[in-house]
């Protein structure tokens, strides 16, 4: 099976109505959507998602802003997908965020920083075991491909 990566939509992305223009960069990529779905998130779920990163001293702020509204989960699928999901999404520091990433072309807070995507193919398993059922991810043959890409 192809590789699958983990990627959200922040509450700011939602709030900036900056659902379509950003599905459409992973789209337009070649990378196909395998499950989509619109949450109210939990302390204990952004808790478990950023385990790596509760001790940080930006931890209170970044858990604030990850519950000031809904978030947009979604898996894509693609080759190499966890490292173009990355590529697309950009750097996580705004200076560094080239031009043309999601990032790079919508914000300049790294605190407000409209996305998350998954930084490897191992953390994109888990986080996507953590945030949607198995029979939530709807694999399917896309009718338009095979040789083309
Ligand atoms: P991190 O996993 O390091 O970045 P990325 O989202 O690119 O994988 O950090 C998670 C989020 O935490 C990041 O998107 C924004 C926030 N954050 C800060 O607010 N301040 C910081 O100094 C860092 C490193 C991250
Ligand atoms: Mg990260």
């Amino acid at each position: 099976m192809e590789e699958t990566t983990f990627i959200m939509i922040k509450p700011d992305g939602v709030q900036r109505r900056l659902v379509a223009p950003i599905i459409a960069r992973f789209e337009n990529r070649g990378l196909t959507l395998v499950a989509i779905k619109m949450v109210n998130t939990s302390e204990a779920l952004i808790d478990q998602h950023y385990a790596e990163l509760v001790n940080k001293p930006f931890y209170p702020g970044l858990k604030q802003y990850m519950l000031s509204g809904p978030v947009i989960a979604m898996v894509w699928k693609g080759k190499a997908a966890a490292a173009l999901g990355r590529a697309i999404v950009g750097a996580t520091n705004p200076k560094e965020s080239a031009p043309g990433t999601i990032r790079g072309d919508f914000c300049n807070d790294v605190g407000r920083n409209v996305i998350h995507a998954s930084d490897s193919v191992e953390s994109a398993k888990r986080e996507i075991a953590l945030w949607f059922k198995p029979e939530e991810l709807v694999h399917y043959v896309p009718c338009d491909l095979g040789w083309v890409y």
